[in-house]
């Protein structure tokens, strides 16, 4: 289980990095809140995530049910290769202290990982999802957690990050490039068309992946990033039917089909085991 210090002493030691959203000045801690010199507050939850995210808020951050499924499934190690492969591509990019910046962290799983590998490191988890960060705040003591929408400037200082991590998450590559140090590493996890192919096939209603998906990230990151090597982690896992109402229940395709449609429609269908297929690139700064 993860070890926990008082819930805001991660984010303090971000306070030389993070900006006020609205005025880009410093933040400093106020007892339960950040403040900038100008003003502007931002709540810190009991469950140790700050809000920075105020007004508007992003529309696609994962809900409630969605969250507590990511919770649960990955909480299997089915995916344990994938928070492996992650880990060590951070751990090869960064400096033994450096700083880890995960965009659209959800539950903290992998931004958990890379900490764990690197006992100086510190880290930040950015999501639009407060169910998904309330998890993401206790997955690790170094792991500071922020509401953010990944399509706004983010609320961090230029060059302050050594690795931004975006696994399975909405991408935004003109910050990454500006958060990011000169020598730092973008590392992106995203799924090959034999991602869970066998669910695929029995839950009509699970989005596909879409085979120019490849070619639109490349396009997207091609004017800030090289690419720098590019792993496959590819395996076959068992997986139970609760898990796979879970793999279901956590992706996209949750927004189409209901938990108890998956249950009634497929239940004795279900797959009792997975491919699972992901690419994971690291990329140098343009
Ligand atoms: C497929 S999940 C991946 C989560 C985590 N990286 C993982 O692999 O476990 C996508 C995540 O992006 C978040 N997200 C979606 N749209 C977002 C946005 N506009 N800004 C910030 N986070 C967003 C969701 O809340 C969700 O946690
Ligand atoms: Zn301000």
């Amino acid at each position: 289980m993860p070890v926990s210090l008082p819930l805001p002493l991660a984010l303090e030691q971000f306070l030389d990095v993070l900006r006020c959203p609205t005025c880009c000045g410093r933040l400093h801690l106020d007892r339960c809140a950040l403040r900038c010199p100008a003003g502007h507050t931002f709540d810190i939850a009991r469950q140790g995530y700050v809000s920075l995210l105020t007004g508007t808020r992003a529309l696609s951050g994962d809900d409630a049910a969605m969250a507590r499924a990511r919770d649960r499934f990955l909480s299997t190690g089915r995916y344990l290769p994938i928070r492996r492969a992650v880990a060590r591509l951070a751990a090869e990019a960064m400096p033994a202290r450096g700083t880890v910046v995960d965009v659209g962290c959800g539950t903290g799983y992998y931004l958990a990982g890379v900490l764990g590998h690197l006992p100086d490191a510190r880290g930040l988890g950015l999501d639009a999802s407060v169910r998904a960060l309330r998890s993401a705040a206790r997955a690790h003591a170094r792991a500071a957690v922020a509401t953010w929408d990944v399509f706004r400037p983010f609320p961090l200082a230029d060059g302050v990050a050594d690795v931004v991590l975006d696994v399975f998450a909405p991408r935004n590559p003109s910050e990454f490039h500006r958060v990011l140090s000169p020598t730092g590493r973008l590392v992106v996890v995203r799924p090959t068309g034999r991602h869970l192919a066998e669910l695929r096939g029995h839950v009509r209603a699970m989005v596909t992946v879409d085979p120019a998906k490849e070619q639109r990230l490349h396009r997207a990151l091609d004017p800030h990033f090289e690419a720098v090597a590019t792993e496959r982690v590819e395996y076959v896992t068992p997986l139970t039917a609760l898990e796979a109402l879970d793999l279901v229940g956590m992706t996209s395709s949750a927004r189409h089909v209901s938990r108890a449609e998956i249950e009634i429609d497929h239940h004795g269908l279900l797959p009792d085991r997975v491919t699972v297929s992901v690419l994971a690139t690291t990329y140098r700064r343009r």
